[in-house]
C-alpha cells in the first residue's frame, strides 16, 4: 500500500446498510437486461440453458451481487454515479459500447476545444490554430497528423468523445450501443479512480474490488451459494465478478451446464 492509501479494515463495513436497500436503477437495468434476453446466440452462456424459462439475465445477477456489497452512504447521488460507473451504464461508458470511436480529426471538427494541445499533439507543430472546431476541407492541412497527448487519460477522452454521440433517450442508446459484456476487457478503464475515491479502494479490477468489499464487510472475500443454481447464471456472474461460489441443482443437467460455465469462466 502506497502513501496515504486508506487501509482496507476487516469488518470496517459490518454494519453499513447495503446499496440495493437504498436504490437500484431498475428502469436503466430493465433495458439493459432486455437487450442481453434478445442477444439469443449472442449470449455469454451456452443455449442449453435456456431449458430455465425463469433464466435470470446475467447483467441483473451483477447489479444485485453489486448492489449488497457496495455500502449505501450519506451521499447516495455519489453512490448511484459510482454504480452506474460500475454497471458501464454512465456515459462515458458508451463511448466504449460504441460500435465505433471517434477519431482525432473528427473531435477536432465536431467540438469546441480551446487550447486544442491540451489533448492533441500535431504534426507538424504548429500547423493548426490552437481552438477547435477546425475545417479540415481546408487544403492547406492536407497531411496534418493528430494524435492523442500521452498524458490524456481515459476519462478526459472519454469526456470529449461522448459529446459527439446522438441525442437520444437511455434506451435507445442501450439499442444502438453492445452489452457491456461484449467489451468488458476496456469498458471499466475510465472508472477506477472515482470508485476507489468514493469506497477508499485500491481496485483496478472487479475482482480486486470484490474481494476488498468482502473484507470490509465480512472479513474475506465473498462467498455466493446457490443450491439452485438452475442455468447457473447467478454463480457464473458470481464468479466473473471475484466471489468464492459454491453450486449445485438438484437437475442433472443443471450439474453438467454447471461444470461447463465452470470451463468458460476458467477461459476469461
Ligand atoms: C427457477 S430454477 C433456477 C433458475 C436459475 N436461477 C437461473 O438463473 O437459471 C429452480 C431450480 O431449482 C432446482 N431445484 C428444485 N428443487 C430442488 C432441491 N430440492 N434441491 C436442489 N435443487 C432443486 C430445479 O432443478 C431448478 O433448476
Amino acid at each position: 500500500m502506497t502513501g496515504d492509501a486508506p487501509q482496507i479494515v476487516p469488518f470496517a463495513l459490518k454494519d453499513a446498510p447495503a446499496l440495493i436497500e437504498h436504490l437500484l436503477p431498475v428502469q436503466k437495468l430493465s433495458t439493459e437486461a432486455y437487450k442481453e434476453q434478445m442477444a439469443v446466440h449472442g449470449k455469454t452462456l451456452t443455449a442449453l440453458g435456456s431449458y430455465w424459462k425463469g433464466r435470470k439475465p446475467l447483467i441483473l445477477n451483477k447489479a444485485c451481487i453489486l448492489g449488497c456489497l457496495l455500502p449505501a452512504t450519506d451521499d447516495l447521488a455519489l453512490d448511484l454515479e459510482i454504480f452506474e460507473q460500475l454497471m458501464a451504464m454512465d456515459d462515458a461508458s458508451f463511448v466504449a459500447r460504441w460500435k465505433r470511436r471517434a477519431k482525432p480529426k473528427e473531435i477536432l471538427a465536431e467540438l469546441y476545444i480551446d487550447p486544442i494541445d491540451a489533448f492533441f499533439t500535431v504534426d507538424p507543430p504548429g500547423s493548426l490554430p490552437n481552438v477547435s472546431p477546425i475545417d479540415w476541407s481546408d487544403s492547406i492541412l492536407k497531411g496534418v497528423k493528430v494524435a492523442w497527448r500521452a498524458d490524456v487519460s481515459e476519462l478526459m477522452r472519454r469526456r470529449l468523445e461522448v459529446q459527439l454521440l446522438p441525442e437520444l433517450t437511455y434506451r435507445e442508446w442501450v439499442e444502438q450501443a453492445r452489452r457491456p459484456e461484449e467489451v468488458m476487457d476496456t469498458v471499466h478503464d475510465h472508472i477506477w479512480d472515482a470508485v476507489n475515491a468514493h469506497l477508499g479502494t485500491h481496485a483496478g479490477s472487479f475482482p480486486e474490488l470484490v474481494e476488498e468489499l468482502g473484507i470490509l464487510r465480512f472479513g474475506h472475500r465473498p462467498r455466493v451459494a446457490d443450491t439452485f443454481c438452475g442455468s447457473g447464471q447467478i454463480p457464473f456472474e458470481a464468479a466473473r465478478l471475484g466471489c468464492d461460489v459454491y453450486a449445485s441443482d438438484l437437475n442433472p443437467i443443471a450439474c453438467m451446464l454447471g461444470s461447463d460455465n465452470h470451463r468458460n469462466e476458467n477461459l476469461r
